[in-house]
């Protein structure tokens, strides 16, 4: 199977698994990361082949949705072998897909190749501006958490039961790890797309704040 028709084989399914997600995860999550993965592969020279496929990839085998927090990556792997891919694509693109997640920072997701820190970044720039805000408040709503609890400070989390279990509220998630992510960039490409979308949340929550304290202002 040449590479093209393996790229589109992997969209149909991803698409079957993903399409009804409805934490935030859902196709077209993928497919704006596969876009804006491509986009950034090519400014960065990183070889497309492994990017798309890790793009589209990256959230099927998901940590925040099975019960244990290893990396287990069966799904993918299982795919990935039924489509016969070659043994130095499988393991390249399982490395990426096993160390991209977040993890409310609390392990460590250093990408040690050009392929793994552009679908990092691409992954990292849907979860924030206007896109990534509405992703949280879904990802919260999805979880029954509110939207703000202003006696709730951010939390430091220590470890990855903290992470998935907290009963936090969403606007706290900004300052746990949104508002990092454009620091956090790897290629220059994705620093210059997070500057504008970082600025864009920080707007969004003068206003929020703006509103919440109504009273105070009148
Ligand atoms: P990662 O695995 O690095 O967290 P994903 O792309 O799988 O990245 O999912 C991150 C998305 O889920 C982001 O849009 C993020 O805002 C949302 N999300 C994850 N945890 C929370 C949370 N505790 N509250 C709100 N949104 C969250
Ligand atoms: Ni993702």
């Amino acid at each position: 199977m040449n590479k093209d028709l393996m790229i589109e084989k992997t969209k149909l399914f991803v698409k079957d698994k993903l399409e009804y997600e409805g934490s935030g995860h859902d196709w077209f999550h993928i497919e704006r990361v596969y876009k804006l993965a491509k986009y950034i592969a090519q400014k960065e020279n990183a070889d497309s082949f492994i990017v798309e496929m890790s793009a589209l990839l990256h959230d099927i085998d998901d940590w925040k949705f099975s019960n244990t927090n290893d990396t287990k990556t069966t799904v993918t792997e299982n795919f990935l072998k039924s489509i016969n891919i070659d043994n130095e694509s499988f393991k390249k693109i399982i490395k990426i897909i096993q160390t991209i997640s977040f993890k409310g920072g609390v392990v460590d997701s250093t990408q040690h190749t050009i392929e793994g820190k552009v679908v990092q970044d691409a992954d990292r720039l849907d979860a924030i501006g206007a896109i990534g805000i509405a992703r949280a408040f879904t990802y919260g709503g999805s979880k029954s958490r509110i939207i703000y609890d202003p006696n709730l400070k951010p939390i430091d989390f220590k470890s990855l039961n903290e992470v998935k279990n907290s009963q936090n509220h969403t606007i706290n998630h900004f300052y746990e790890k949104l508002l990092k992510l454009k620091d956090l960039m790897n290629t220059n490409t994705a620093k210059e797309i997070a500057r504008k979308r970082h600025k864009f949340m920080e707007d969004f929550l003068n206003e929020f704040y703006s509103e919440w304290n109504f009273n105070e202002q009148y």
